[in-house]
């Protein structure tokens, strides 16, 4: 493991930044916060942690950060992240993801900053043939949440060829559940992704939910996604940043488990572990979704060590 690092991390008061700070004080590190708090809460920011409030894009908010610390690294979570909001609301995704994030890297370099690990995301790929996606296929995003990371991801590799800077992108599958010690989790209100949702339909926080899309040429029709729990991605970020520390060179990585569900299968298991039975309704497909999503993660497990 590399000696105590002093790390940013954007979006720390959020659902995965949280459980980021969370693992970076377990492995003995020293994050710092950079939140805006448009989405992120006060009750997921650990003890004794510097918080910032801004926006990432906002350079009076980075020159005084940077004035302030000395960082060994940043992780950039911050970031709007709702697929549906950003195929009718385009603008808010590539100002708030691309524009923003180009800004964020300009401080970094202009503040002497050479390692980054950046939040990506398996919407980059779009809808591919069926099977495990490696990090070569073609990238053809379905919405604009995907675009806006896909050309983050690409300003990056762009500013790493010009200036000093290695960096680890992380595709991040279908994040899910919360810190095993109950010091984090998702907060989001209202809940938009599946397994909060049909969680809150078996604890009466709802009356019913939706499947989008039944038809799919999928086995049950309905979408395949590869869903990973959240602290095996924090555990990705710490060996991403051990890799960096230690020389590795730039690298662009799933982050899943190559195992993929339905979203039949997903809800089938929620009324399994909560003995109930769930008020689901069909519905047409949703805006924006690939059919089937499901990460070959072996570079992630080859390269960085990583063992969800
Ligand atoms: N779904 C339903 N009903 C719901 C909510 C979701 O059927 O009430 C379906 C969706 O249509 C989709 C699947 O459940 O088929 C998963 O949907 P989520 O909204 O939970 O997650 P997404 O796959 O849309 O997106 C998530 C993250 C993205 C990331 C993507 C990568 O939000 O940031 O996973 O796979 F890019």
């Amino acid at each position: 493991m590399a000696d105590k690092l002093k790390v940013l991390v954007t979006g720390g008061a959020g659902y995965i930044g949280s459980h980021m700070v969370f693992a970076l004080l377990d492995a003995g590190h020293q994050p710092v916060i950079l939140d805006d708090f448009s989405t992120g809460h006060d009750a997921l920011i650990a003890p004794n942690v510097p918080v910032y409030r801004g926006n990432v894009g906002d350079s009076d908010v980075t020159d005084k950060l940077f004035a302030e610390h000395s960082f060994d690294a940043v992780m950039h979570f911050a970031a709007s992240i709702i697929v549906p909001e950003s195929v009718s609301n385009p603008l808010k995704y590539y100002l708030n993801n691309t524009v923003s994030t180009a800004r964020l890297i300009r401080a970094c370099v202009d503040a002497g900053i050479d390692k980054f690990v950046f939040s990506s995301t398996a919407a980059v790929y779009g809808n591919q043939d069926a099977g495990l996606i490696a990090e070569d296929a073609p990238c053809q995003p379905e919405n604009p949440y995907g675009a806006s990371k896909l050309m983050s991801e690409q300003i990056l590799r762009d500013v790493a060829k010009a200036h000093d800077l290695s960096y680890v992108i992380l595709r991040y599958f279908n994040v899910a559940g919360a810190d095993a010690a109950g010091r984090a989790g998702q907060l989001s209100k209202p809940a938009t992704h599946l397994i909060k949702i049909a969680v809150e339909l078996v604890t009466g926080q709802r009356d019913s939910m939706q499947v989008f899309g039944t038809d799919y040429s999928t086995l049950d029709g309905t979408c395949i996604r590869d869903y990973i729990h959240v602290s095996d991605l924090s555990a990705a970020h710490v060996a991403a940043l051990d890799y960096l520390v230690a020389g590795g060179a730039s690298l662009t990585a799933n982050c899943g488990y190559g195992r993929g569900a339905s979203v039949r299968e997903v809800l089938a298991s929620v009324a399994n572990v909560s003995g109930s039975k769930l008020a689901i309704e069909n519905a047409p497909r949703r805006d924006g979704d690939a059919a089937s999503l499901v990460a070959d993660s072996s570079l992630l497990r080859d390269r960085l060590g990583w063992q969800p």
